[in-house]
């Protein structure tokens, strides 16, 4: 099982190697350090990822810290509301059809969220916190209301933005997160929509979640004006520049993932500049241990709440991606993280490499 956007030793990140053997217990345990964020798990076994996470297994993992300012609604199932989304084919009888139609996977019409087909949610409060994970192995989601109405983005994969941003659309490629605080008037009804795209991977419609308001809603403080003192991640002047080149949907820098071959060897607690050059169809881009910031993508200073703590990234067809990535403090020169594409049929092919963290002036020892 790995946990996705957490900071932790690489023997229980729950990768390739950590496989849990029928009837045998994994006990990982490790002391977490990091912002406040909306995490998530699933299993990560080699080439097969991509059907564990179709047949259902992704959860969420929400890290709560002392730091949250008054005014974010966090009253877990109250007004502080999980909702993993996911696409799926269904059969006529009601089973799972696990056909891939393109070279992106399996993209399904029928989109349960939190494991629920047509959901309905009622809201009692005049503003609700929604986390949203795009769950799917995937479709990417471009998120907004029927009504257009403006969402405040607060936090995206890693943590909390240092601002509040207000936005009609956030577009979620698989495996990322945001949370977005809403408002609601008094009785009515609204849904939560995904609008189709230009990628392939967003092409359609769909309706995620009908939203019914109680008669009378509970008043919701202001939302705070900053919302995290963590400063942004920053690589300093000279950092070490890495670059991946994304071709197909099976390679990185034009080789398969190799268990046995670790790509990459970085310092502990590193701050690099890391580079995704694609140069096909759409992709993304994961890396494991690690929170990073988007400084540049499509040639351009990306949107504002791209600029958080993230650590899952899309990366446009033909476009590159330089990203200030800050890697995690555990030195093990033998066991690796991962850095792959999200979109699991591509990870499932090869689209992953591995890297080890190590004491600064040990790389040569490290294994190759
Ligand atoms: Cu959800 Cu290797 O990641
Ligand atoms: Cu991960
Ligand atoms: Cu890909």
């Amino acid at each position: 099982m790995h946990w996705h956007g957490m900071e932790l030793p690489a023997v229980f990140d729950g990768g390739p190697h950590q496989t849990i053997q029928p009837g045998s217990t994994w006990d990982p345990h490790w002391r977490i350090v990091q912002p406040a964020a909306t995490l998530w798990y699933h299993p990560h076994p080699m080439g097969r990822t991509a059907q564990h996470v179709f047949r259902g297994l992704a959860g969420l993992f929400l890290l709560d810290d002392d730091e949250a300012p008054a005014g974010v609604p966090s009253r877990y199932g109250v007004d502080d509301i999980p909702l993993i989304v996911q696409d799926k084919i269904f059969n006529a009888d009601g089973s799972l059809s696990e056909e891939a139609s393109s070279t992106f996977g399996i993209m399904g019409q029928d989109i349960l969220v939190n494991g629920t087909y047509n959901p309905v949610h009622r809201v009692s409060t005049g503003k609700v916190r929604f986390r949203i994970l795009n769950a799917s192995n995937a479709r990417m989601y471009h998120i907004g209301f029927s009504d257009n109405r403006p969402m405040t983005i607060i936090g995206t994969d890693s943590g909390p933005l240092p601002e509040p941003i207000v936005a009609d659309r956030v577009p979620l490629s698989p495996a990322e997160r945001a949370e977005v605080v809403v408002e609601f008037a008094p009785g009515e009804e609204v849904i939560l929509h995904s609008y189709g795209g230009s990628y392939d991977l967003d092409a359609g419609d769909f309706d995620l979640l009908k939203i019914t308001a109680e008669p009378t809603l509970r008043p919701s403080p202001e939302l705070p004006g900053r919302l995290a003192s963590t400063p942004p991640v920053a690589a300093p002047p000279g950092a070490r520049v890495r670059t991946f080149t994304l071709n197909g949907h099976d390679a990185i820098n034009h080789q398969e993932m190799d268990m046995h071959r670790i790509d990459e060897i970085v310092p502990v607690g590193a701050h690099e500049i890391w580079e995704v050059e694609n140069h096909v169809y759409a992709h993304n881009f994961h890396v494991h241990d690690a929170a990073f910031r988007v400084l540049e993508a499509e040639g351009d200073v990306p949107p504002a709440f791209r600029t958080g703590r993230k650590d899952t990234v899309f990366v446009a067809p033909k476009s590159r991606v330089r990203l200030a990535v800050e890697f995690g403090k555990y030195a093990d020169p033998v066991h690796p993280y991962m850095y792959h594409c999200h979109i699991l049929r591509h990870e499932d092919a090869g689209m992953m490499g591995q890297f080890v963290t190590v004491e600064p002036g040990t790389e040569d020892q490290a294994r190759r």
